[in-house]
């Protein structure tokens, strides 16, 4: 499949898709929500894949915020959609996904940007980065559900302050706050992504997977955590994973997972 606004590299296991509108700074047009939708779902269903490297093109933005110039045909009805069928189709998607994503921030995450780098489950961020969510600067607040993923990223304080400030804060004050795993230098960025995902696709990709929907499960309302995980505790017993697993401990040799 090819797409028009993103391009799709694979390195062994690890699928990268990058974000490639780089004369808008990467912005999220609906075109590009539609193609990210269609590249997570065939990164999740293809067996090839282990783990996924979502960046943007360029040196300057990893995504500069939704398509701003978009939003001068919307109404209250389709801002609403917009917003609805963009969460649903990606930014819950990434994070309820199967497989895990890494966000390689490689420069200006702002609005969508930072909601999109939110959703996947494991930040880095080059030092030089620039995140926020500038949202009320137009007159709006975040709507890919960034009100959400940084309250329980950063508190309700921080949440709060970066919201209603609207300020842009450095990838060493992210790194601060618990909005990102790590800061890097530029240079170091996708190695350091890399090494992080090939870590995780050398454990069970089916207790990966369990262990994404339990984590996931304590952010959900009306859905309690504690009986998600003991749900998927049992269901890894009847895996082969976990039965390479206790052979391959017992046997003092290293694990061969084949996701069964
Ligand atoms: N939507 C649409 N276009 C965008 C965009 C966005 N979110 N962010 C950047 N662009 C476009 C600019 O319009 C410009 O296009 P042009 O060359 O056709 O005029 C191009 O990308 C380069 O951006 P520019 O503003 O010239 O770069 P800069 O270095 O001066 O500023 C930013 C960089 C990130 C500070 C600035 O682009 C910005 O504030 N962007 C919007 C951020 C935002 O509010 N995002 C939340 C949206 S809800």
């Amino acid at each position: 499949m090819s797409f028009q606004n993103l391009l799709i590299e694979h390195k062994e296991r690890i699928q990268y898709i990058i974000i490639n509108r780089e004369s808008k700074l990467n912005a999220l047009n609906k075109a590009t929500i539609a193609e990210l939708h269609t590249a997570f779902n065939e990164a999740f269903n293809n067996p090839a894949v282990g783990g996924i490297i979502l960046t943007g093109a360029g040196p300057k933005a990893f995504v500069a915020g939704a398509d701003i110039a978009e939003f001068t045909e919307l109404n209250g009805e389709s801002g609403r959609e917009l917003a609805r069928l963009g969460q649903s189709t990606v930014f819950d998607f990434i994070e309820n996904g199967s497989k895990p994503v890494i966000a390689a921030i490689n420069g200006f995450a702002l609005g969508g940007g930072l909601e999109l780098a939110m959703a996947c489950h494991i930040r880095v961020a080059a030092e030089t980065a620039k995140m926020g969510l500038p949202e009320v600067t137009l007159g709006l607040l975040p709507g890919y559900g960034g009100t959400q993923r940084l309250t329980q990223l950063v508190g309700k304080g921080k949440a709060l302050e970066m919201i209603m400030t609207a300020d842009m804060i450095t990838a060493a004050e992210a790194y601060q706050y618990g909005l990102v795993n790590y800061a890097v230098s530029p240079a170091d960025l996708l190695s350091k992504a890399e090494e992080i995902l090939n870590k995780i696709l050398l454990r069970a990709p089916l207790a990966i997977a369990a262990a994404i929907t339990a984590v996931n499960a304590g952010t959900k309302d009306g859905v309690n955590g504690f009986e998600t995980e003991i749900e998927e505790f049992g269901k890894c017993f009847k895996t082969k994973d976990l039965q390479e697993g206790i052979a391959a401990f017992l046997q003092k040799r290293k694990p061969e997972f084949k996701g069964e």
